[in-house]
């Protein structure tokens, strides 16, 4: 086996619990940021072997990893293999000109903002610390220590955002030139705290979910931007490929190494998740022991499909060999017919309608029965 060229570190810590947030995260602990950096390089230590000689990326996501003591975040970066793209996700109040510094020291080659909106009353909805002026100063910061390479998360289905909101947030975006932008669509969980508070304006947002993202491709795309997967967008810029290396390895189903907390790897035929459970994370590293995890072992089914289902995702074409098992061939020929799908013989890629229906055309492209692979 050659190992994974791709990394993604988890640090979990934020200021505060947003209410719309799914991802695994934790408000505050400062008393635990060193101690859990120095767990994050001792996992890292007994799955060395699983990743190849030579990274491609590493990816430090969360939470919010530059919410990390500067101590903590020093000895982490110190210690982390290196890779030719380095990205760190930072929230826009973090960003002081020593974190920035300090960021470019290390080797860190692009910064993932997340802005979310300009719009002061959107962001006061989600409960968002930076306001509108606090992402604008993060970047000239970034960008005065040197960084070249910045993308900015928005979102979009936000209760209570309206088209004119959504294009005074693609103003405000395309004014700061970032290199790099992803655009959610925000998911709320039913039953959580925030669907529960806002369960009527996320049904009507529901509705224009769909205009939302017709208008997001085509104000990024005619400002020179390549609309690259689902929700990622990267500026086209002679000589320089902008888009995320880390996250192509997802969408094109190479194996990565996921490290920390709650954090996921796919490797080798198998997919393990962490313990989302900050104790037992660090008591088993503290022992030297791999942290508890849920294995799966991935069938060669769920590997095509899952190939499938993500190359989908992109503008480049995915290769039809070794994925036809699992291919439904009716649904291919039906949703040529309806301009969904450009086949080219040997590959296949969706439409730009068939894009923006994404996964739900996706999915209807797939074999589902189990015995498919034994035909
Ligand atoms: C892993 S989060 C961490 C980023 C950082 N802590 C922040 O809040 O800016 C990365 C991105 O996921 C997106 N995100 C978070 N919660 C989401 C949700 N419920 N639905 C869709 N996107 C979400 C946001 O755009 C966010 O910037
Ligand atoms: S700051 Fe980011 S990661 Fe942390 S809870 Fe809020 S959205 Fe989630």
């Amino acid at each position: 086996m050659s190992g994974a060229r791709h990394l993604y570190v988890h640090v979990p810590f934020c200021s505060q619990r947003c209410d719309y947030c799914d991802f695994v995260s934790l408000a505050g602990q400062r008393d635990h940021h060193s101690r859990y950096a120095r767990a994050l390089l001792a996992e890292l230590e007994l799955e060395r072997d699983l990743l190849a000689p030579k990274l491609e990326t590493v990816y430090l996501g969360g939470g919010t990893p530059t919410f990390l003591e500067p101590e903590a975040l020093r000895t982490l970066l110190e210690g982390l293999p290196g890779a030719s793209e380095l990205t760190v996700e930072a929230n826009p109040e973090t960003v002081t000109p020593a974190l920035a510094a300090a960021l470019v020291e290390a080797g860190v080659n692009r910064v993932s903002l997340g802005a979310q909106s300009f719009q002061p009353r959107l962001l006061e909805l989600l409960g968002r610390h930076a306001g509108p002026d606090d992402v604008r100063r993060a970047i000239e910061t970034l960008r005065d220590a040197g960084s070249d390479n910045i993308s900015l998360d928005l979102l979009y289905g936000i209760p209570g955002q309206r088209r004119a909101d959504l294009d005074a947030d693609l103003d405000e975006a395309l004014a700061l030139a970032p290199e790099h932008l992803s655009c959610y669509e925000l998911e709320a969980k039913p039953g959580t705290r925030f669907a529960r508070a806002h369960g009527a304006e996320l049904a009507e947002q529901a509705d224009a979910l769909e205009d939302h993202l017709e208008r997001i491709i085509e104000r990024l795309t005619a400002s020179g931007y390549r609309w690259y997967e689902t929700a990622n967008f990267a500026r086209i810029e002679p000589g320089r490929d902008l888009r995320s290396v880390h996250n192509l390895g997802y969408w094109r189903a190479h194996d990565y190494l996921g490290i920390g907390m709650g954090a996921v790897s796919t490797l080798a035929g198998l997919r393990w998740k962490n313990v989302p459970s900050m104790v037992r994370y660090l008591e088993a590293l503290e022992r030297e022991e791999t942290p508890p995890r849920e294995i799966e072992a991935l069938d060669e089914a769920t590997k095509l499909r899952e190939r499938l289902m993500l190359g989908l995702r992109l503008d480049e074409p995915v290769a039809l060999a070794g994925v036809e098992a699992v291919l439904d061939r009716a649904g291919l020929v039906r949703f040529s017919e309806l301009g969904l799908v450009e086949s080219r013989g040997e590959s296949i890629t969706l439409s730009r309608r068939g894009r923006m229906l994404g996964g739900a055309v996706s999915a209807e492209l797939l074999l589902w029965s189990g015995d498919s692979l034994a035909a």
